[in-house]
């Protein structure tokens, strides 16, 4: 069955906008920024995509602090590239927040006063090159696992987003093993640095896809919505199941003594993930939470005169189309 959304430029009347907007997600389509849609359902998307789009800017900080000690011009050439797609990512999503009726400004002001929330993940230390790996393969791995269904995602400006985000994701993912793979065929004190970063990034990486479900407010509903496709237990549990043997082809152990595959359920059974450390960090008392905002705000003043600059020259382009027409 075809669905489609009205076309003309009036807003649909809320009871005929609400029958299709019921219509194209039973029938999993897409919802378009012009289309009614529930106000919740627009609050949920903001507060998702904006929560991701500030991971994404405050995910620069941990690998941007590495790319000048990069041990060479290769690895530092690639460390910058992917520093780089993450901005990419921060901005196709601010973008993609914005077709929802908030600003840019409005959701990086809520982000520098710490009104925001963005992962957890990206409030840990990077104290060595081997937590570049890590970052890469878990944390990307992470990314990817969660990220992939969202390209289905009903609201169309964010999984149209999603798509070219998760291809880079991929490539993160992939440099990351690779920096580990490198370290685990070297001497003995880099397998013991690539061990060490494993150890540290493996339970956050698994936080990073939120509560338990018995204990996510958000799921159930935003599953109904087709938002979310999957619920953050079954994402956890499929990114451990790709870890396992890709942690056996790099050599390195998941520090989880608990972690062994349940021939009964066809599952990983694991180890319970420290809930109150998660919870702490998502009240901002995690290892770097203020430091990371507050390079977030520096930079956001630094970049005032940008900003300023930008706008009086878009405002001396705009007076001069004018003329132009007027003319
Ligand atoms: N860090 C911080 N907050 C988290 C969190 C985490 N790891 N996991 C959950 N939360 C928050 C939720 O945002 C929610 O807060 P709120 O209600 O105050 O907004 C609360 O905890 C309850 O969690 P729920 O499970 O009910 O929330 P959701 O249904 O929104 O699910 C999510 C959480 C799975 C993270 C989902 O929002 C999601 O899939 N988001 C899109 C992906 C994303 O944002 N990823 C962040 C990492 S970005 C990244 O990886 C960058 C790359 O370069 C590495």
């Amino acid at each position: 069955m075809t669905i489609t959304a009205p076309t003309t430029d009036a807003a649909p009347a809320q009871d005929d906008g609400e029958a299709m907007f019921d219509a194209l997600i039973e029938a999993d389509g897409r919802i378009e920024p012009r289309d009614w849609m529930p106000d919740a359902y627009r609050r949920t998307l903001i507060r998702q995509i904006s929560q991701h789009a500030h991971s994404e800017i405050i995910g620069m900080q941990p690998e941007g602090a590495w790319i000048t000690r990069a041990p060479s011009l290769k690895r530092k050439s690639i460390l910058l590239a992917k520093v780089q797609d993450e901005a990419g990512h921060g901005l196709y999503l601010y973008s993609a927040a914005q077709t929802l009726g908030i600003t840019r400004d409005e959701m990086t002001q809520q982000l520098i006063d710490g009104k925001a929330r963005y992962s957890s993940i990206f409030n840990y230390p990077t104290p060595t090159w081997a937590d570049m790996g890590a970052i890469g393969w878990l944390v990307d791995g992470a990314a990817i696992c969660n990220q992939v269904p969202l390209c289905r995602a009903s609201y169309g400006p964010y999984g149209r987003a999603m798509v070219r985000i998760c291809k880079e994701e991929s490539f993160h993912q992939r440099q990351g093993f690779e920096i580990l793979l490198t370290l685990m065929r070297g001497t003995d004190e880099q397998r013991q640095m690539a061990q060490d970063a494993v150890d540290r990034w493996y339970w956050p990486s698994l936080m990073m896809f939120g509560p338990p479900d018995d204990d996510s407010p958000n799921s159930a509903q935003s599953m109904a919505w087709n938002i979310k496709r999957f619920s953050n237990d079954v994402l956890r549990q499929r990114f451990v199941s790709m870890l396992v043997p890709q942690a056996a082809v790099l050599g390195v152990t998941l520090p989880d003594p608990e972690l062994r595959f349940n021939d009964e359920t066809g599952q990983y059974d694991m180890g319970e993930i420290d809930w109150t450390e998660f919870h702490e960090v998502l009240a901002g008392r995690g290892p770097l939470n203020r430091q990371r905002l507050q390079n977030r705000r520096a930079a956001h003043d630094e970049g005032a005169w940008v900003r300023e600059a930008a706008a009086v020259y878009a405002a001396k382009k705009s007076v001069a189309r004018t003329e132009t027409a007027a003319a």
